[in-house]
């Protein structure tokens, strides 16, 4: 029998958390049982998150939502998953706790949290696309929120565990470059999504399957304008995305943070900013400190950042042969002994040459990022880009993001206080304003 708790009903208790505990919705799956799967944003990479988590067979595709019903995006997940039921707004999915144990949420930035809080506080184990979420605070929520409700969760930063990037995080961990002097990651490539220099004076017709205040969820009402936004495109624009760095950091920065065991940065300066507050911009070097950790040479460690379409940085200012051709996107690790190129996304590869020349790179078998998850979620495994990983992972990329907007400045990052500590201007950027009747349930 069907759940038939009101949604206004559901948002009170979500509210009211006290009143409404994971335990009140989630369930023990047994050995033969299979694990209910919802989808959250079924075109784009949500396709492809749900044609990878469904391939266990231990999974079952119960609910699909998206705001659009058309055949790239709804239509043809509801032609493939027959019997699940669908949804256009995802409140109503969350409506019905009892029809489903976990949720994939693949829509763009600025709906991961609202729609991914909620789930967990109905005790749903949780897959969220990269970054983890929009806003600093956001990702902080989500920390807690997986560990108050107790849920499996995984961040869709499905390279963490690909081949390359497992070889190149033990090559590290193993020592073989020494103790890391510093890092220097890029992302040179095009940003095609970069469309408007400013908001359009005009509109378009929403199209007839687009329900586009959903789509729109807790981000300030505007109107349709086809190609800006939806789909794939809402990257250019500071009210749904942060731009190639939030696009990129949780991929490219991945390896770095978990070879070096790194946490929250202590401080963070940009250079190159916005032209307004309404898209993103062209090209940035953004510089972090972090602590040092046991994989460090120094008590501090510095990491750069560099992204702008054909902006890779020139190998000798990374302490490399001039000749040495470097990909459009990846890292370097300066070690004491010798360089790591981790090339985003092909396997590491140890500089200079001569020196590496006898050594072996033994690969890391890859694992399922998704199933994996799936499995996790049955009781089986532990996930590894878990919500209590992948949120420092995503404040630390997020707060380049705050830089990128007050350049020049060296911000100092109080991590336990989640605060910008000299920059009144900055701390304001880790959270935003939500449009009303929309607001987050936070934890
Ligand atoms: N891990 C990766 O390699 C990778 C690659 C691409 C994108 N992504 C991430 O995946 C997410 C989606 O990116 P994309 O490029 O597929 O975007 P997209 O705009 O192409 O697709 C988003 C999908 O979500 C739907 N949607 C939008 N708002 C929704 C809502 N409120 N409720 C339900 N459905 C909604 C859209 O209709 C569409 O089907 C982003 O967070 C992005 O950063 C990750």
């Amino acid at each position: 029998m069907l759940h038939t708790t009101s949604r206004r009903r559901f948002l009170q208790q979500v509210g009211a958390a006290s009143v409404l505990t994971a335990a009140s919705w989630s369930r023990v799956l047994g050995a033969n049982e299979n694990l209910r799967l919802a989808s959250v944003g079924t075109g784009g990479k949500g396709w492809d998150d749900l044609v990878h988590i469904s391939a266990s067979p231990k999974v079952s595709v119960v609910a699909l939502c998206d705001i659009d019903e058309s055949e790239p995006f709804l239509g043809r997940a509801a032609t493939k998953f027959k019997s699940a039921k669908t949804f256009t707004d995802w409140r109503k999915l969350l409506d019905q706790p009892k029809e489903f144990d976990a949720i994939s949420v693949s829509t763009p930035d600025h709906m991961h949290a609202p729609v991914a809080l909620p789930a967990m506080a109905l005790g749903k184990h949780v897959f969220c696309q990269k970054p983890l979420t929009h806003t600093v605070f956001e990702a902080r929520q989500m920390r807690l929120a997986a560990k108050k409700y107790g849920v499996v969760t995984q961040m869709g930063n499905q390279i963490q565990s690909h081949e390359a990037y497992r070889t190149a995080v033990k090559l590290v961990r193993d020592g073989t470059i020494g103790k890391v002097k510093e890092v220097h990651s890029w992302q040179a490539g095009k940003m095609g999504w970069l469309l408007a220099d400013d908001r359009p004076k005009d509109a378009d017709p929403v199209p007839e399957k687009v329900h586009w205040d959903n789509w729109l969820g807790v981000a300030p009402e505007r109107p349709y304008k086809a190609k800006l936004y939806h789909s794939f495109n809402w990257r250019g624009w500071q009210d749904f995305s942060n731009g190639q760095l939030g696009d990129f950091g949780c991929h490219i920065l991945d390896p770095v943070f978990m070879a070096l065991s790194l946490t929250s940065p202590t401080s963070i300066r940009a250079e190159g900013s916005v032209p307004n507050r309404e898209v993103w911009y062209k090209a940035s070097v953004v510089s972090y400190e972090f602590p040092g950790t046991d994989f460090t040479a120094n008590k501090t460690l510095k990491l750069t950042w560099y992204d702008g379409e054909g902006k890779t940085p020139a190998p000798e200012k990374l302490g490399l042969a001039a000749n040495v051709k470097l990909p459009g996107s990846g890292s370097l690790l300066i070690g004491e002994k010798g360089s790591l190129l981790i090339p985003h996304v092909a396997m590491p590869k140890l500089l200079p040459e001569e020196t590496f020349k006898g050594t072996k790179i033994e690969t890391v078998a890859a694992v399922d990022h998704y199933i994996g998850w799936a499995d996790a979620c049955r009781g089986e495994g532990k996930t590894t880009s878990n919500f209590d990983y992948a949120s420092g992972l995503t404040e630390a990329v997020l707060l380049g993001t705050v830089a990128i907007r007050v350049p020049g400045e060296t911000l100092k990052w109080d991590a336990a206080a989640l605060k910008v500590t000299n920059s009144p201007t900055a701390d304001a950027l880790l959270k935003k304003p939500y449009r009303k009747g929309w607001e987050p349930a936070w934890v």
